[in-house]
């Protein structure tokens, strides 16, 4: 394929301390461009002793004095030059993403890379704007507090947003002065380590960002249980994130998790029917269900559900996937076969439950099969009890349930353990702030789905997670606050 031609794969190393590594123990995997099956590259399989040597270079950084001492304005000014540069390769950037990722190349192009630009100008702007405050004490003294890195920063990224998801949580340490190691998904190794070639070429000192690919259970763990990494932020599975909350515990550190989720798109009677229809499809078939803000759960007023559905399903058939460097491709494959089999399992739980196929459940026929495709699916007839109303399964499968009033509506959108976001459809403003109020959810849309903005914050109610990324609420997580208090007497 001629645009593959022109995309230059990475040597798949290490990158530790400024310079590309193989892994100590010389092991590689093999990364797949999952629209073909076929092998993209072979990566190092960084494992204990590469953590340990990336974290003794980031630990170096944070100690050295070209990192201490650069001015928080130089700082921005760094960002800017990284996020210049991003945006000077973002077609390349893309093209990477989509043969690593599989999602189509323009949305690759106007969502991913093009919001993760914005995510580094945002925080560039920030690093000198991080503020601490004098406070009004009783006695002769002057406190004021200072806002300081955290340190050593441990970041373990999913595979869906593989780039984007990198700048969520590289942009905003290093503007608060942080060092990072920073472990890519396995399955979607590649962007990552292009960002640490474009922010070395911008000029970010030696050891400041790291880059260690390789396995969950071997390199995110040795991350999580090194003695010298500060804080982890995780965005993945809520299975991995109870994991990696228990095994930092040994050592304290600070741990924020941006995890799975099960969002209710909730649709009232008195919607706009097709603006909702066209937003119920984009919720659930957007990136091939591979969101953790899905809206997997479409709860339909009883009174519309029969017009609703038989609109639903038109318009998802007409969501055929395709190979996503196709520039009409709308959905790509799913990121590998094991996601793939995972997800054709609940499919066949949800016809074993008696949920009513009344879209897809069935492999196009793409690329000869070769690929990991799969029908966008919707299921008719779903009870909150079954496990397709309740498990995340990161795949384009939608469940539609009804009910009979508002109220009814939000108890079975509370009705999970999830609580990352949750959307409602109606042209009646006291519903959509009372529905908007009461769903417990740290995303809430009214009229849309999906919508994300740097600046606004995007995390979890209950087992979705906590701490908030994104916006000013990301230098949260990113600082320490310090108290100093100074004799006047
Ligand atoms: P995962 O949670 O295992 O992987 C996410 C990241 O965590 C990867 O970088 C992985 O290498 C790392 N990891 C895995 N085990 C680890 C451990 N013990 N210690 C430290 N790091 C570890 O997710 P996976 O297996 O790829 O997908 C399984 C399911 O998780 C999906 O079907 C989906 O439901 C959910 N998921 C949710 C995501 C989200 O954005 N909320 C993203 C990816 C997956
Ligand atoms: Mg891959």
């Amino acid at each position: 394929m001629a645009t593959e031609l022109q995309t230059e794969i990475p040597s798949g190393r290490l990158f530790i301390g400024g310079e590309w590594q193989d892994a100590a123990s010389g092991k590689t995997f093999s990364t797949l461009n999952p629209a073909t099956g076929e092998v993209l590259a072979e990566v190092a399989a960084g494992d204990a002793a590469d953590v340990d040597r990336a974290v003794r270079a980031a630990r170096q950084a944070f100690e050295s004095s070209k990192w201490t001492t650069m001015s928080a304005r130089d700082r921005g000014r760094l960002l800017y030059r990284i996020a210049d540069a991003i945006e000077a390769r973002a077609d390349e950037l893309a093209r990477l993403e989509t043969m690593d990722n599989g999602k189509p190349l323009k949305e690759a192009r106007m969502i991913d890379i093009k919001e993760s630009i914005d995510c580094f100008r945002y925080y560039a702007g920030w690093a000198d704007k991080i503020e601490g405050e004098v406070l009004p004490v009783s006695g002769p003294y002057l406190n004021y507090t200072r806002r300081e890195p955290i340190g050593v920063c441990g970041q373990i990224i999913p595979w869906n947003y593989p780039f984007q998801m990198a700048a969520w949580k590289v942009a905003p340490a290093l503007a608060c002065g942080n060092t990072v190691v920073l472990k890519p998904a396995e399955q979607t190794p590649l962007t990552a380590l292009k960002l640490a070639e474009i922010a070395a070429e911008a000029g970010l000192p030696t050891g400041v960002l790291n880059v260690v690919t390789g396995f969950g259970e071997t390199a995110g763990a040795a991350l999580v249980a090194h003695p010298d990494v500060d804080k982890i932020a995780f965005t993945g599975s809520t299975e991995v994130g109870k994991i990696i909350q228990r095994e930092a515990a040994g050592t304290l550190k600070r741990v924020s998790l941006e995890l799975g989720g099960k969002s209710p798109n909730i649709v009232l009677a008195d919607a706009d029917v097709d603006a909702a229809v066209k937003g119920a499809t984009m919720a659930i078939f957007y990136n091939t269900g591979q969101a953790c803000t899905a809206g997997s759960r479409l709860l339909v007023d009883e009174k519309v559900r029969d017009e609703f559905v038989e609109k639903l399903v038109k318009r998802g058939a007409g969501m055929t996937p395709g190979d996503p460097m196709d520039p009409r491709t709308r959905m790509g494959p799913l990121v590998s076969r094991e996601q793939l089999d995972r997800v054709m399992g609940y499919i066949e739980k949800g016809k074993a439950e008696g949920a009513e196929l009344v879209l897809g459940g069935d492999r196009p026929d793409v690329n000869g099969g070769k690929g990991f495709f799969l029908n966008p699916t919707i299921f008719d007839r779903v009870t909150p009890e079954m496990t397709i109303a309740r498990e995340e399964i990161f795949g384009p499968v939608l469940a539609v349930t009804t009910f009979a009033d508002l109220d009814e509506a939000i108890d079975i959108g509370n009705r999970t353990e999830y609580g990352l976001a949750a959307a409602v459809w109606t042209r009646d403003v006291g519903k959509a702030h009372r529905a908007a109020h009461a769903l417990r959810a740290g995303t809430v849309w009214v009229n849309m789905y999906h919508a994300l903005d740097t600046g606004s914050p995007f995390g979890g109610y209950k087992q979705s997670g906590y701490g908030r990324e994104l916006g000013r609420y990301a230098l949260e997580l990113y600082t320490q606050v310090k108290s100093v208090w100074v004799n006047l007497g």
